[in-house]
């Protein structure tokens, strides 16, 4: 019985960090002067906690641009704002007057105790489309494209948690059970100390 305790306080506890518990488009393409909308999901237990944006191509050096206040209200700094959505457990970052140095590596990132999760999102910003004529790479770096299969993911994801922690759980009150059944069994046939020599 212990092993199996162990087993699942290990799972419970390794589980939501290993596999993603926050996630978003890996890549992202914007167009010079014009705005863009990045979108992070994340599991329901971090509902009210305070999401970020944040800078760098370092998780633990990044530079946080934008970070709410833990509740849905839109949070503006400079011509980046962010605003969290608890029904739908989201975040959206909007980054306005698309600058070349706006370009880069960012990190969604969720404030908690501990180690904060974080998702790495790398940014691109392409020539305005009006400017130019042909651009080969638009359509690989379309947003939607890009978030709504990352957002599949964690529904994946969340499903797979669930089964493994729920087939642990049944594993565990079959071997309480056939434990239970021994001593019961034991007790009414009476032959508990006569097996001890
Ligand atoms: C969250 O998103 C849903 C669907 O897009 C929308 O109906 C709702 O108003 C949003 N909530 C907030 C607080 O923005």
């Amino acid at each position: 019985m212990r092993v199996w305790r162990t087993m699942t306080l290990l799972i419970w506890g390794l589980l939501p960090g290993c596999m993603s518990v926050l996630i978003g488009p890996e890549a992202l393409g914007g167009f010079l002067g014009k705005s863009l909308s990045v979108m992070c999901k994340y599991e329901y237990w971090y509902q009210t906690y305070k999401k970020y944006w944040c800078k760098g191509s370092s998780w633990n050096k990044c530079s946080v641009v934008v970070q709410t206040t833990g509740s849905e209200e839109e949070v503006k700094a400079g011509r980046m704002s962010i605003k969290d959505n608890h029904t739908n457990l989201e975040f959206t970052v909007r980054m306005e007057s698309l600058t070349q140095q706006d370009a880069g590596i960012y990190w969604c990132g969720i404030k908690k105790r501990g180690y904060d999760p974080g998702f790495r999102i790398h940014i691109t910003v392409l020539p305005d489309p009006e400017e130019t004529t042909a651009i080969s790479s638009q359509t690989d770096l379309d947003p939607s494209l890009n978030t709504t299969d990352n957002v599949h993911l964690i529904y994946v994801l969340f499903t797979l948690k669930t089964l493994i922690l729920l087939g642990l759980g049944i594993a565990m009150i079959w071997m309480h059970r056939r434990q239970s059944e021994e001593i019961f069994s034991c007790h009414v046939a009476r032959k508990c100390w006569t097996a001890i020599p």
